[in-house]
């Protein structure tokens, strides 16, 4: 009999979208012990699944790279040692090309249990497929140095993924909210999504119109830090924690005396170490909110499997929105 296989995206050498993705029929992988098969329906596109793509941090490639981390599906079999009545279950996953060539941009995945979260009923599978790399990363850049309820959170850019999360994240855990935008249609979806406070950041009096919420922030989630340090610090003091999760083209000078005169904190991101412990916490937490309705889809851009390469290059132009992929 022969083995059975799969409909999946695939590269198995670096370089451009248009170059090295194609669609190809593959062997369907088998969960190995603490592992759950999930049968894809949406693959979820993000910025690091570009850059794995491109060859930002090459590895090598083992025969065939399957990409994105995140998806919604349903399991379907599950490995040693995990519990059969995961079996039907409905969930989002996330990291799962981490170390994996079976990410969800085919029409099956395996990956660790425990990242294949059960998705509550009420949330939509474009919901669930946005969740894993925004969703986490949002968490962790809130979360790492403690407890937001009552505090006064700064997300910039907050029409973008991670910032959509940070925000609606942020709210439910009882911050108070102010964000960042760079025009009206992005300045929308951050109020839909429950920023206290929205502001241009390209407007001369943004630190004055950000202190309509707070003198100090006591988070600042940070997309840019060499564009907006100085914002961030005309913002911040003792107790302030800037965390920035995303590198831009230059590396920023850090100016050390205006630093040090805030006492400010500077906190680094990277989704793929964060210790495994935060992530599940994370993932308690996000389950959380979707419980609470408190989690919301942006814009959602669909595209067929067979487009794939056109999906990771609308991410790359900087879709507003998150880009998903149908599932055959
Ligand atoms: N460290 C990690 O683990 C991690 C995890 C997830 C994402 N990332 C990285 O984080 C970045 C964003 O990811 P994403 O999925 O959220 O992308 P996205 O959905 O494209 O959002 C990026 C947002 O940043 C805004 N922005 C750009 N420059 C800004 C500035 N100077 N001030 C305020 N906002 C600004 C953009 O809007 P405007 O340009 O209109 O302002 C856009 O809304 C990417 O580089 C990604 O690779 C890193």
């Amino acid at each position: 009999m022969n083995a059975p296989v799969m409909q999946a995206a695939v590269y198995d050498r670096y370089g451009p979208a248009a170059e090295v993705l194609r669609v190809a029929e593959v062997g369907r992988p088998e969960p190995g012990p603490g592992q759950v098969r999930v049968r894809m329906r949406l693959s979820g596109v993000n910025p690091t699944d570009w850059k794995s793509r491109a060859g930002a941090t090459p590895r090598p490639i083992d025969g065939f790279q399957i990409p994105h981390h995140d998806g919604v599906g349903v399991i379907d079999a599950v490995g040693d040692g995990v519990d059969g009545g995961r079996v039907g279950q409905r969930v989002w996953t996330f990291l799962a090309a981490a170390s994996s060539r079976f990410g969800t941009a085919a029409q099956w995945s395996v990956l660790p249990s425990r990242q294949a979260v059960p998705l509550p009923a009420g949330a939509s599978d474009e919901l669930g497929a946005c969740l894993g790399v925004p969703a986490m990363t949002a968490h962790r850049c809130l979360f790492a140095d403690g407890s937001v309820d009552g505090k006064n959170a700064l997300v910039a850019g907050g029409a973008g993924a991670v910032g959509h999360f940070a925000i609606e994240l942020a709210k439910f855990f009882g911050a108070r909210v102010a964000t960042t935008v760079s025009g009206p249609q992005k300045a929308e979806l951050a109020k839909q999504a429950g920023a206290d406070l929205v502001v241009n950041y390209r407007d001369a009096g943004a630190a004055d119109q950000l202190r309509g919420l707070a003198a100090q922030m006591d988070r600042i989630v940070e997309v840019a830090l060499g564009a907006n340090l100085d914002l961030d610090l005309a913002l911040s003091g003792p107790g302030t924690h800037i965390v920035a999760y995303a590198a831009e083209p230059h590396d920023p000078v850090l100016p050390v005396r205006k630093c040090m005169n805030a006492n400010v904190a500077l906190r680094f991101v990277l989704l793929y170490g964060v210790p495994a412990k935060d992530l599940d916490q994370a993932a308690v937490d996000i389950s959380k909110a979707l419980q609470g309705d408190a989690l919301t889809e942006l814009p959602i851009l669909r595209f067929p499997l067979d487009q794939v390469a056109a999906a990771q290059e609308a991410v790359e132009a900087g879709a507003v929105g998150k880009v998903v992929i149908e599932i055959p």
